[in-house]
């Protein structure tokens, strides 16, 4: 993990109010993982105790880039960016997504939640590996992906504008309910957490290996205050210890298997 003065090479709306922001940042770039995230001062005299962090949509050639909504005070700063200006970020932070052998991955992104799934699917594109993408969003204007069954990429709108009417859920079924002989699915998922409590219910219900990278609310974002614990499931010899009652989301995730935590 690095504090690194990062240039911004360009920042502007993708789809309805979703930014891509590609950001100079050489030592992060380095060391960076396709789950993890940085933490972000969105101006230089911010007045909160609290970054904004992050995730890593896409690392190539010393840049990053994160995909994001304007939501509040911070990610409209981050929205005025302009090119060529500064901005000052911690990273890399967190772990990554666990390491595929043969398992077949389907990856799924809600909404913004879409940013580490994409940085994993580059890394299947560049190594050939087959995969599904699943895109959730509630309208077709938020979507700045290609509704392309064949190619394995899957979109869905609450409204029906673009692909297929549903949730998330529904691309899953239209995978499960199409025959194949492949077997040892695994499930990568990111977006809101009722998305991804349905999604750790469906691979529970369909006996498939599952992880969610969590957008848990946090401060410091490397394991000091303690702000962003999540409870884990609960086992036999957890006794009275907290670290196995609870992890923390900074550092232990943000990517979990939905087996280990009580709720995403
Ligand atoms: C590991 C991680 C990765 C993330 N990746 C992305 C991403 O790729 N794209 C994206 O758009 N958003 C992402 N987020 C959420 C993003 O951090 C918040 O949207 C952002 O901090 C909001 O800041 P704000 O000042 O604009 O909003 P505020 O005015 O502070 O709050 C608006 C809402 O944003 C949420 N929020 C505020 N601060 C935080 C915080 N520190 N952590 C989590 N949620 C917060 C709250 O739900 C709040 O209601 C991620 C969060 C985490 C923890
Ligand atoms: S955000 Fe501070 S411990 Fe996790």
């Amino acid at each position: 993990m690095v504090n690194e003065v990062a240039s911004v090479i360009s920042n502007y709306e993708i789809a309805s109010n979703y930014w891509q922001a590609i950001l100079k940042a050489p030592e992060i770039s380095r060391m960076a993982k396709p789950g993890q995230f940085i933490n972000i001062l969105p101006i230089k005299n911010w007045p909160k105790m609290m970054r904004r962090p992050m995730s890593i949509a896409s690392n190539e050639h010393e840049n990053i880039s994160i995909i994001y909504k304007v939501v509040g005070e911070g990610t409209q700063y981050i929205s005025d960016w302009k090119e060529g200006s500064k901005v000052d970020i911690i990273g890399p932070l967190g772990n990554t997504w666990p390491e595929f052998n043969d398992e077949y991955p389907i990856l799924i992104g809600g909404g913004v939640g879409i940013a580490p799934i994409l940085y994993l699917q580059d890394k299947f594109s560049s190594e050939g590996i087959k995969h599904h993408l699943i895109m959730g969003a509630k309208t077709g204007s938020e979507h700045f992906l290609e509704h392309s069954p064949d190619d394995g990429l899957l979109l869905t709108t609450d409204d029906g504008t673009i692909g297929i009417k549903g949730t998330v859920i529904r691309a899953l079924e239209a995978i499960f309910h199409t025959p194949s002989d492949i077997r040892n699915y695994r499930i990568c998922a990111c977006g809101p957490s009722p998305m991804l409590n349905a999604i750790k219910q469906f691979a529970s219900d369909y006996s498939i290996e599952c992880f969610v990278a969590l957008e848990t609310m946090m401060a410091c974002g490397f394991g000091i205050c303690q702000g962003c614990s999540i409870e884990r499931e609960q086992n036999s010899d957890a006794g009275s210890s907290y670290r196995k009652k609870y992890s923390l989301a900074c550092i232990d995730g943000p990517v979990f298997q939905t087996n280990e935590i009580k709720n995403c």
